[in-house]
């Protein structure tokens, strides 16, 4: 007999309880989760529930499972990865962590999202650090990868320290060419002295079970990412990588409760000496348990599907919504139609009519769409693998009856 293969489309559909009666084309929200993702959760808050004390001694070899399966996910070790409840609080190990001396610059870009900003906002004022915002394109409809790369050569001077990246712009949909610019800040620090270098963090939630890739791909020293956004795992749970050196140039800035800090700790030892560094540095105090240990089965669901049929997938979608909005007067959309610069979301704006009245008149179509949470908001439709060709045409359909639709008032 031979081995089962990678479930259908339609497989992959029928293990979420998304209501039938809406196209969802806003996943890049919040997930919903998919069928052994909600078993496992329920086996361990059954088992929490019995014997709460008892379930609680098996966290180190649960939280083992879940390490690894995101090692091998990432192509990287587990001993590298810190486990978190979001993208934003890994942006807080990360960022709020990280030493800087006096008149050492952190740049970050126009492009990231209210979490980096405000976060870098924070850091700055205690550390007495500048920093700069730099542009990285004007027009993301034309970005080029010349015009990103030459915007960040300019933007990284002497001083800096820390670079501030997001993979995919949830505003525009533009996707950085992350190993070029990886490949630029490497040619950067080979003048530099050690301990001096240029150190990147980058964002990545949103090319986080979208693109095929593996970390090292993406010449960073801090990856940071929800997994409850495209890999459609537990509500709450998210990850940082870093590098050995992005790891010892960052402090912990809340005690891990991970077993295998806490008992050096309590035997008199420097968890610092014997930890690895992700277990140091996920934050404690106790997550919501089983929604963090239900994550090895997130991994499990998007390796089982593969993600090279992932990415493929989604980039079908999101070119058939490309081509689809094409067709529909007054819509003019942000993200760039080349794979190389856009992923798994198609932003676009309405002739004259602000974003949250589409999204609403979307709505009583039965079509979720998002609105980007960014001043210059746009509307945004993000095809995943929950979706159907079918889908992505009803958003477009929809779209194409409400605009002429659309009352003076409205406009
Ligand atoms: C680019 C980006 N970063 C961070 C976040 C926040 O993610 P989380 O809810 O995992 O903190 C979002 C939210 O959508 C986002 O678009």
């Amino acid at each position: 007999m031979s081995p089962p293969g990678p479930p259908s489309w339609d497989q992959v559909r029928a293990e979420f309880l998304l209501d039938p009666s809406y196209a969802h084309l806003s996943m890049s929200l919040v997930a919903s989760h998919p069928g052994p993702v909600r078993a496992a959760v329920e086996r361990h808050r059954a088992g929490l529930d019995a014997n709460p004390a008892l379930y609680f001694h098996h966290r180190d070899d649960l939280v083992r499972v879940v390490l690894d399966r995101a090692g091998a996910y990432l192509g990287a070790a587990p001993g590298d990865i810190a486990l978190t409840d979001s993208t934003t609080a890994g942006l807080a190990v990360v960022l709020a962590g990280f030493r800087l001396r006096p008149g050492d610059e952190i740049v970050s870009t126009a492009h990231e999202h209210y979490a980096a900003s405000e976060m870098l906002r924070f850091k700055a004022a205690a550390s007495g650090a500048r920093h700069r915002v730099i542009r990285l394109y004007r027009e993301p409809r034309l970005v080029t990868e010349e015009e990103v790369v030459s915007a960040l050569r300019e933007g990284i001077s002497d001083e800096t320290r820390l670079l501030v990246l997001t993979w995919v712009h949830s505003g525009t949909g533009v996707k950085l060419p992350l190993g070029r610019l990886g490949e630029l800040v490497a040619e950067v620090n080979r003048g530099r002295a050690e301990g001096r270098e240029v150190l990147v963090c980058v964002d990545g939630v949103h090319g986080f079970g979208v693109e095929d890739f593996r970390v090292a791909d993406l010449g960073c020293d801090f990856f940071v990412t929800g997994c409850h956004k495209w890999l459609f795992g537990p509500r709450g749970t998210g990850l940082v990588w870093g590098s050995r050196r992005g790891w010892d140039a960052v402090t912990p800035v809340s005690p891990s409760f991970d077993v295998e800090v806490f008992w050096p700790w309590y035997l008199g030892f420097s968890p610092d000496d014997v930890a690895p560094p992700g277990r140091r540095f996920s934050p404690g105090g106790f997550p919501a348990f089983e929604h963090r240990w239900a994550l090895a089965e997130a991994f499990e669901f998007h390796t089982a599907i593969g993600r090279t049929a992932v990415a493929a997938r989604t980039r079908q979608l999101n070119d058939r919504c490309q081509e689809g909005l094409a067709t529909v007067p007054g819509v003019s959309v942000r993200t760039p139609v080349d794979p190389a610069l856009s992923a798994g979301m198609v932003c676009f704006d309405v002739a004259d009519v602000p974003p949250d009245v589409v999204v609403e008149r979307l709505l009583e179509a039965r079509v979720v769409a998002g609105q980007t949470p960014y001043r210059s908001s746009a509307v945004r439709f993000a095809p995943s693998v929950v979706n159907s060709p079918a889908d992505v045409d009803r958003g477009v359909e929809a779209l194409s009856a409400l605009v002429p639709g659309l009352t003076d008032a409205e406009r």
